[in-house]
């Protein structure tokens, strides 16, 4: 059996900024309640207009990590594609990625996992390297929200957390045991499928009867939040998955040199940051420039930390999340 490990990161951000103060132009919001319950101060949206879509964005970001990473993209031998915002109902994303890149054949997969995309998609990388079945393996998360919230009063408590943006990696064959992936927890509990979701379009109610009600108050088409369920389980669960992987590998909260959790909410950052006891520098935050980038948010986050020198070889990191579903999940990393 092989290891896997981390060899490219890489990023988009889409241009447009949209701080808080441009929300409260256009809702009932305020600077003051968006920071005080999530940390956020701005975050990007995609201009009307602009080329940027789901899988231009995974493109750019993929390729900043395949450039990094020294390989050619006709060196990678499977594409995960982590989204809860494809391009298109189908196919998903995964496929315009590979023609974007120009890579003649390799599988490409979408994994539909919401915030924990990327988690589910760097813990399945894993098992195909340590198969030996593929060597490299371009894992990307990438989300389009704006396009798709409620920017009115109406959507507020959702529409204020999550941004637009992509970050991708990629991982590799790695023949020491010691190095790399150590340990992937995943889980999923889908008796709360519906307490964060997006009801329509889907096949519950097919296109004639949608187009017939042509109902501009039908909010199914919205993402539903609901919030503060979410925060109760989110703090329990991270704390929970973040211990199993520890456990797994035998280390002490105090020896992770970087945790960077998935960027839900700050405050479930800082609540999880207090539960293990981990300094600032041990746990890297950047919700407050970007929002919530569900799939694409560690990825992103994972990005600027190790370009920012906060990951280097031999460090220990941890990747966690948590999202809808609910699904969780914790990645154990020795770089
Ligand atoms: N601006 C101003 N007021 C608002 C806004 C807003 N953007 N949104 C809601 N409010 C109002 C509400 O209407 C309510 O008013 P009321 O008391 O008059 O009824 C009041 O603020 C309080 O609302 P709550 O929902 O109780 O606010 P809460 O303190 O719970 O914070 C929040 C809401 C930030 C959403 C919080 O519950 C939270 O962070 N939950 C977790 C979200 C999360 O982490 N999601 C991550 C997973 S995302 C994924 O997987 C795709």
């Amino acid at each position: 059996m092989y290891n896997s490990k981390i060899i490219g990161l890489g990023k988009y951000l889409p241009e447009n900024v949209v701080t808080n103060y441009d929300l409260e132009q256009i809702m009932e919001t305020s600077d003051s309640w968006i920071q005080e319950r999530t940390g956020i101060k701005e975050r990007r949206h995609i201009s009307k207009g602009s080329n940027d879509s789901t899988s231009s964005m995974g493109v750019e970001a993929s390729k900043m990590a395949i450039k990094r990473s020294g390989l050619l993209a006709q060196d990678i031998d499977l594409i995960l594609f982590a989204t809860l915002s494809p391009d298109y109902y189908f196919p998903g994303s995964g496929v315009l990625v590979q023609e974007a890149l120009n890579i003649p054949d390799c599988p490409a997969m979408d994994i539909r996992m919401q915030c924990s995309g990327f988690i589910y998609a760097v813990a399945t990388a894993d098992q195909f390297i340590k198969t030996g079945m593929y060597k490299n393996i371009l894992v990307i998360g990438s989300e389009f929200h704006s396009g798709g919230l409620d920017m009115t009063t109406r959507g507020r408590d959702i529409s204020v957390i999550f941004g637009d943006g992509a970050g991708a990696i990629i991982m590799t064959r790695e023949e020491n045991n010691l190095v790399g992936v150590l340990n992937s927890q995943l889980h999923s509990e889908g008796k709360h499928a519906k307490e964060l979701s997006l009801i329509g379009p889907a096949t519950g109610r097919w296109i004639p009867e949608i187009i017939e009600d042509n109902n501009p108050e039908d909010v199914s088409y919205y993402p539903y939040m609901n919030g503060q369920f979410v925060f109760k389980n989110a703090v329990v669960r991270f704390t929970e998955v973040i211990n199993a992987g520890l456990k797994k590998v035998g280390w002490e909260p105090n020896q992770i040199d970087m945790l960077i959790p998935h960027q839900a909410n700050l405050r479930i950052a800082q609540y999880v940051q207090k539960k293990f006891g981990l300094d600032d520098n041990q746990v890297f935050n950047n919700i407050q420039r970007y929002g919530n980038t569900t799939a694409a948010s560690i990825p992103i986050a994972l990005t600027e930390a190790w370009e920012g020198g906060k990951i280097i070889e031999g460090s220990k990191v941890v990747l966690a999340a948590f999202g809808s579903g609910f699904t969780w999940g914790s990645i154990i990393i020795q770089w």
